[in-house]
């Protein structure tokens, strides 16, 4: 048997499926799901718990300034850029239990794994945790994977307010100091490969009765915050003619913009999140309404004719309520297209183990998108139940849960080279 084969034949599915249960715990809400939002005690208490789960398995834990968190299996050559798995373990407010997570303990499964086979890599392995991919509480996602690229800087994340005005860069020490006894590496140091496994987040897989995804790329997207300025004024008094109702434009834009962006081959993705009317009193005219945009799609010029289409509705909406538009990107993706060599892996070594596949690609951001940029990167999907995801009922089996981590660990020792 190869190396690669040992390595996915030694993937333990129950014990897989026991981290993800003893995760879940942690920011477990009533409805089955997790808050585990970035940089929250919940994260930390999942950090805590991912560098205890290291030391019981005798791996070396790292982590950079933003709290991005690798576990390391040596390699036999212990100098060489490692081959990295991993994603995130924060989650939406109200999100599942597999988002995220899954790719990080699929990944830590596989180097337990490794050392189960006694398989030696060339290059070292790592797992990897980002900080806050999710975006929800600290705006834009994918942030801890971006400063590792260097594609952003942390002193401009710093000063980003929660909902509730706790800055980043507070929390962020909070976070950090959790872990005192963990080492600190720099950013961007050399990665070797990365490849990501995820639960598919859409219906897909299941629809076409296939266990693994070959995922190609990643679809580009744009987030914009959005306000509309009018008039705070008295709800009872004042005469239609008088009022600069900034939630009457506000909700008018969303109307115009939503109907503006229902394409025909349902390819255009427009999301309005947050939608926050200020002062927010029952007996007042909102003067302000702040609200969100999230809009994806897999061509880039696509994703800028239609920015600027929604910035000429919003615009036009909001004078007609005699109100001020005003529409900020704060967070733009091109389209990914992964490497061809790690695509290839993830190909071979799903029919290698003889599960059904299907090429796919991604409607969902992940931290694979950064890394793309910096090495040869991939990624690994596996169905989740009607493809339901950011929902608390979000599930997977343990069976394709294991099945691809099994595909994952033999990619890993694939790239990584068995010594
Ligand atoms: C990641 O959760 C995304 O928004 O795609
Ligand atoms: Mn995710
Ligand atoms: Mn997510």
């Amino acid at each position: 048997m190869s190396a690669a084969a040992r390595a996915a034949a030694a993937v333990d599915r129950d014990r897989l499926w026991q981290l993800h249960m003893d995760f879940a715990a942690l920011g477990a809400t009533p409805g089955g799901g997790v808050n585990r939002q970035a940089l929250s005690p919940e994260d930390i208490a999942a950090r805590r718990h991912m560098v205890a789960w290291a030391g019981r398995r005798g791996f070396n834990v790292a982590t950079d300034d933003f709290g991005n968190l690798f576990v390391r299996r040596a390699g036999r050559d212990r100098t060489a850029p490692p081959v990295v798995s991993g994603s995130h373990l924060d989650s939406q407010p109200k999100g599942g239990r597999f988002d995220g997570a899954y790719g990080v303990l699929a990944a830590c499964e596989a180097l337990a794994a490794l050392d189960d086979a006694g398989i030696v890599t060339e290059r070292p392995v790592e797992a990897v945790a980002w900080v806050n991919e999710e975006g929800s509480r600290f705006s834009p996602g994918m942030m801890g994977s971006a400063i590792y690229a260097g594609l952003r800087r942390l002193a401009d994340t710093v000063d980003v307010l929660d909902p509730d005005g706790v800055r980043l860069g507070d929390a962020l020490a909070a976070f950090l100091a959790a872990t005192p006894d963990v080492s600190r590496r720099p950013f961007g140091l050399p990665l070797a490969a990365y490849v990501e496994a995820h639960i598919e987040q859409g219906p897909r897989l299941e629809a076409a009765r296939r266990t693994i995804g070959i995922v190609g790329g990643i679809q580009g997207m744009r987030w914009f915050e959005l306000s509309i300025a009018g008039r705070d004024a008295h709800a009872g008094t004042t005469p239609r003619a008088a009022r600069r109702d900034a939630m009457r434009a506000a909700a008018e834009a969303v109307t115009a913009m939503a109907a503006a962006t229902d394409d025909a081959g349902d390819a255009l993705r427009f999301t309005v999140g947050r939608f926050v009317a200020r002062p927010g009193s029952p007996n007042t005219v909102p003067g302000r309404v702040d609200f969100t945009i999230d809009l994806r799609h897999p061509d880039d010029a696509t994703l800028d004719a239609t920015a600027a289409r929604l910035r000429t509705i919003v615009t036009a909406t909001a004078g007609a309520r005699d109100c001020m538009a005003d529409m900020r990107e704060i967070f733009t993706a091109a389209p990914t297209l992964f490497d061809a060599t790690v695509v290839g892996a993830v190909r071979r070594q799903a029919e290698a183990l003889g599960l059904a596949h299907m090429d796919i690609f991604s409607g969902a951001g992940h931290d694979a998108m950064w890394m793309a940029r910096l090495c040869p990167t991939g990624m690994i999907f596996v169905p989740c139940a009607g493809g339901l995801s950011h929902n608390e009922a979000e599930s997977a089996t343990p069976e394709d849960l294991a099945a691809g981590t099994r595909v994952l660990a033999a990619c890993l020792v694939e790239l990584a080279g068995a010594a």
